[in-house]
């Protein structure tokens, strides 16, 4: 039987239940499939780790709907409210320092002293957190290193039981993860690409932001591993011409088995990039697939952040 359920309100309201019960929750978000538990119940969220089989705690997103929770927790200043009023619902996430002592979201936290946070631009995810009325913990709700999901059945495919609910939005908008910047110190730091371009953050704060470049033995985020995203077949990126045993996904005027964007419009590109890879890795008969260009301008550096980590070999 499938635990897919159609976001209805009825629907939303068990899935909060579900959630403060301590269970699991898949939902969606505008960038890519949640899998959710609440903040505050430690239990929970290790679940979240198991089921993901991610090798080691590691932080995890708070997703909230309501700006209140940041001033009970977090280092905020007129920064902070001004990229929230301009960016927010939508795929921006922040890194901020945490204040005075609070146990109960040590674990989502991974015990460090930040809190990663963000309001997810999505009718099904806003509702959600309103109707359990705790922050919702989510990473994306795949397998460690694998793609990303955008639909409900993709988190299915890779998941299947060992979450509670899926709640099915259709599939994600905007189809990269949020952009994380590290706001604990004085200069933004980049952290990762994502959902909102780097440009328009800048423009918005009147100055540039240092690109983290990352440790990859030591990644603040795993989504610094050189391997991440990943195909099961072998990918090669920024091609011209294919070669004729190659899956090709095209990309504006270089068109292939699929195309991208065929008017070249990044954020379209974005929003198929991880279900084209999923499709790929079906239909690609000799094991191999091959990328077009992407610019590196706006939603572009997101894209060619996660195929330059899917493509990744030893
Ligand atoms: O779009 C998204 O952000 C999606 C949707 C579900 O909201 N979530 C998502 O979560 O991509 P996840 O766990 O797959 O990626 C979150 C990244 C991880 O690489 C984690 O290491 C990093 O954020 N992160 C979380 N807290 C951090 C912190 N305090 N310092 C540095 N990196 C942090
Ligand atoms: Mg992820």
């Amino acid at each position: 039987m499938s635990n897919i359920y159609s976001n209805t309100e009825e629907n939303i309201k068990k899935a909060a239940q579900v959630i403060l019960d301590g269970g699991l929750v898949a939902f969606p978000t505008e960038t890519v499939y949640g899998l959710g538990a609440d903040v505050y119940n430690a239990k929970a969220v290790a679940n979240i780790f198991a089921a993901k089989q991610r090798p080691h705690f590691d932080p995890l997103i708070s997703h909230i709907a309501e700006v209140d929770f940041l001033r009970e927790y977090a280092a905020t200043d007129e920064r902070v409210f001004a990229l929230a009023k301009r960016f927010w619902p939508g795929p921006l996430t922040m890194v901020l320092n945490r204040i005075e002592e609070n146990p109960s979201i040590d674990l989502a936290c991974s015990g460090l002293r930040t809190l990663t946070v963000r309001m997810p631009n999505h009718p099904t995810a806003l509702a959600l957190i309103k109707a359990a009325g705790v922050p919702i913990v989510a990473p994306s709700a795949n397998k460690y290193q694998s793609i990303s999901p955008t639909t409900a059945q993709h988190v299915a495919d890779g998941l299947g039981d060992k979450v509670d609910m899926i709640l099915d939005g259709g599939a994600c908008a905007v189809g990269v993860e949020s952009t994380i910047i590290d706001l604990t110190g004085k200069n933004a730091v980049l952290l990762r690409a994502g959902g909102t371009a780097k440009e328009d953050i800048e423009e918005f704060l009147g100055e540039k932001i240092i690109v983290s470049s990352g440790n990859p033995d030591l990644p603040t985020a795993p989504g610094q591993l050189l391997r991440h995203y990943a195909p099961k077949n072998t990918l090669r990126i920024n091609i011209q011409n294919p070669d004729n045993d190659e899956f090709y996904i095209g990309f504006g005027k270089y068109d292939g088995n699929l195309n991208l964007s065929k008017s070249g419009n990044l954020a379209e590109a974005a929003s198929n990039l991880f279900a084209f890879l999923r499709i790929a890795d079906e239909k690609a008969i000799y094991g191999k697939i091959a990328i077009a260009p992407i610019p590196t301008t706006g939603l572009g550096l997101a894209i060619n952040d996660r195929i330059k980590r899917a493509s990744y070999q030893k």
